[in-house]
């Protein structure tokens, strides 16, 4: 048997002796001598996450080893810092936030852009063992507004600014715009002020981060319960609420440390590079916390691919650090690709550090993974999983056994989760049926063990369905070597340049239009993004309302509510929405007449000029 068949038969037939072992890689306080009971993994287990990511390499010897090295072509500035360097940071901070009455438990919201206190707050937060919510930068006041209601944070961690290549965002007059739209209050907002744009400070309520920090003692690490919560991260489900994703301490700290040894082939010391934003679950997972627990080195890039200043912006991060793992999305390659077709910019650079490509995020569709893959010359590993997974479900796991690639496929379910594909009855699908991507439950170490303060909804979303399994929201089948194929979202979450978001929130902010009667939102396919969000609206009887003032009051509407990451910038003007008979809009039929495919008129709809009047309207209006 193989080495892969032999560690995934062992981790679905004796999860406990499997998931026992790997918990040896973690120091805990109190060791579990339960490894799972009652759903919850190592629940008599006590342990701190920052200790087991910063403390415990200090004291093994790498205190002189970089830790973060933070490189920012949108300011140019890089700093590195040393693993006791990182310490003593983190440990100031967690001081400044214990002054502030910031104790275990306690929830504290970090809207920042991607610079090292980004990461050092959340590190301060775990020594403290109060659960910190990251939320993106890219989003509106709003969905902070909505975010920081649910969370009711004691303190909120903010910059003054985020420098996106082509502008400053100031981030403080968002905070102050989102606390003034919020029921709850934080105690204190501390401001990292960036000289950018440096902010106005509201006396009382706001507090300079360096003269906070700096006047704080430093704070050790609290022990907590494995199964207390690390950190809630929002994500989009199918409606406007957000669902905030709740993630234990001792499940995470194991499978985390598992995950980079074992389907990275990581090993401590090296330099492991995910560009993502800490907005995300890959920057909390493999910028923040994994690459940290195994012992590496991890890079922060405050940058893009492209623009910052060119295409080589990945390439000179690579060879100047020595980056031997670069985990990414294909949105990034496929950005590349399209200002550097011949990759030029690669041939500049020493890449002979680099020795893994990890994609994720959105589906690795073949033309990217061949021109990545020629680029480099190294394994593209495409790896598929998702912010309530926290870690890889299904991927070539390296560190195993490096299976043969085949294009299109994350590879194989990674030790611990038992995929299986069902009809809509319950039944598995046989090879190549495509059918809904779930997990036999129990879910392994890591994975969500509920929704933040929401059981039920919880329930509702993952688990009714099939009862006994963990319903994904992909649908994909198996082939017949047991590799699997994700090929896209079964609900209405769409992907856009790799960030999830929710067609539903969009409709939600559409038809809050005054002069919007009905309206869908779809996800259309695009060549660099994946996909970007395209709205159809009915106007309400009597408006004069003309096509091109509707998209832009609509496109600057979505903006305003959910931010610029949403891209929203299409929406069409039509008489009339394809519904079937019963009221459900045909968004799957919607989908193909926009990407161009070839469509069927389904039998149960109510009005079949509704269709070509789509057709119709993208033409006139310029397709996507
Ligand atoms: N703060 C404020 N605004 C932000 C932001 C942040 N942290 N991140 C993005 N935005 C804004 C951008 O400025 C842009 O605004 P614009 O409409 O004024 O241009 C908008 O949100 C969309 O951003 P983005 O999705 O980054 O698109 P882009 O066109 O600027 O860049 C890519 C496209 C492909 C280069 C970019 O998406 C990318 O690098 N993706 C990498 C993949 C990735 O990080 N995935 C995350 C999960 S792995
Ligand atoms: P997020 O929670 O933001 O990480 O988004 C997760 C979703 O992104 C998944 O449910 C998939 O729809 C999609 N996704 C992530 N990685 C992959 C992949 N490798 N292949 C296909 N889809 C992916």
């Amino acid at each position: 048997m193989s080495a892969y068949d032999e560690a995934y038969r062992r981790s679905i037939e004796r999860p406990e002796e499997f998931w026992g072992e790997a918990a040896l890689g973690i120091q805990w306080d109190l060791a579990p001598a339960t490894v799972h009971a009652g759903g919850r993994w190592f629940p008599d287990g006590r342990l701190n996450t920052c200790h087991n990511a910063v403390d415990r390499h200090v004291a093994a010897g790498r205190g002189a080893q970089a830790a973060l090295i933070y490189d920012s072509p949108v300011t140019g500035t890089t700093r590195s810092y040393t693993y006791l360097e990182l310490l003593d940071e983190v440990s100031k901070a967690a001081g400044m936030l214990r002054d502030l009455g910031v104790a275990a438990g306690d929830t504290v919201v970090i809207y920042m852009p991607m610079v090292p206190e980004a990461v050092v707050a959340m590190l301060a937060c775990a020594r403290l063992g109060a659960v910190h919510s990251v939320v993106f930068g890219g989003f509106a006041a709003r969905e902070l507004a909505v975010r920081i209601d649910h969370a009711r944070p004691k303190v909120v961690l903010s910059a003054s600014c985020g420098i996106e290549p082509a502008r400053v965002v100031a981030y403080k007059p968002l905070l102050d715009a989102a606390l003034e739209q919020a029921g709850h209050r934080p105690d204190h907002c501390v401001i990292l002020q960036r000289p950018e744009s440096p902010a106005e400070l509201t006396p009382g309520r706001d507090l300079d981060w360096v003269a906070a920090v700096g006047g704080a003692e430093p704070a050790g690490c609290v022990s907590v319960a494995a199964t207390d919560p690390l950190y809630i991260l929002y994500t989009s489900g199918t409606t406007g609420t957000p669902k905030g994703v709740v993630r234990d301490n001792g499940g995470h700290a194991v499978a985390l440390q598992w995950s980079m040894s074992h389907v990275y082939g990581a090993a401590p010391g090296e330099v492991f590079w995910a560009a993502s934003d800490v907005g995300w679950v890959v920057g909390h997972s493999y910028i923040v916390y994994a690459p940290l627990l195994a012992g590496c080195t991890t890079v922060l890039y405050e940058g893009k691919p492209v623009g910052t200043p060119d295409p080589g912006a990945f390439w000179r991060v690579v060879s100047t650090y020595g980056v031997r793992t670069l985990f990414t999305a294909p949105t990034a390659f496929r950005a590349i690709k399209k200002e550097d077709p011949s990759g030029n910019f690669a041939k500049k650079y020493d890449l002979s550090a680099l020795r893994y490509l990890f994609l994720a995020g959105e589906r690795l569709d073949p033309d990217t993974y061949h021109w990545a893959s020629d680029l480099l010359g190294v394994p593209v590993i495409d790896h598929w999983w998702q912010t309530e997974t926290g870690w890889p479900i299904a991927a070539n796991s390296v560190g195993i056994e490096r299976l043969p690639i085949k294009p299109g496929s994350p590879t194989k379910a990674v030790p611990g989760w038992d995929v299986h594909i069902l009809d809509a009855d319950g039944n598995d699908c046989p090879p190549g049926a495509e059918g809904a991507v779930t997990v036999k439950l129990p879910l392994p170490p890591g994975a969500l063990p509920t929704l933040y303060r929401d059981d039920d909804r919880f329930a509702r979303s993952y688990l009714d369905r099939y009862p006994g399994h963990y319903l994904t929201g992909d649908g994909g089948h198996l082939d017949d070597d047991g590799y699997l194929y994700v090929m896209g979202r079964i609900d209405d979450v769409i992907n856009v340049a790799g960030h999830r978001l929710s067609t539903g929130s969009m409709e939600e902010v559409i038809a809050a239009h005054p002069d919007v009667a009905e309206c869908a939102v779809i996800g259309v396919a695009d060549e660099v993004k994946g996909q970007l969000p395209m709205g159809f609206v009915v106007l309400k009887a009597g408006s004069e309302r003309g096509q091109e003032e509707m998209e832009r009051e609509l496109a600057a509407l979505v903006r305003e509510r959910i931010g610029p990451v949403a891209a929203f910038r299409r929406a069409v003007v039509v008489s009339r929405l394809p519904k079937t008979r019963s009221g459900k809009i045909l968004r799957a039929t919607m989908r193909d007449i926009a990407d161009g495919n070839p469509y069927t008129t389904p039998s149960t709809i109510e009005d079949p000029a509704a269709l070509p009047e789509i057709a119709r309207v993208l033409s006139d209006t310029g397709g996507h």
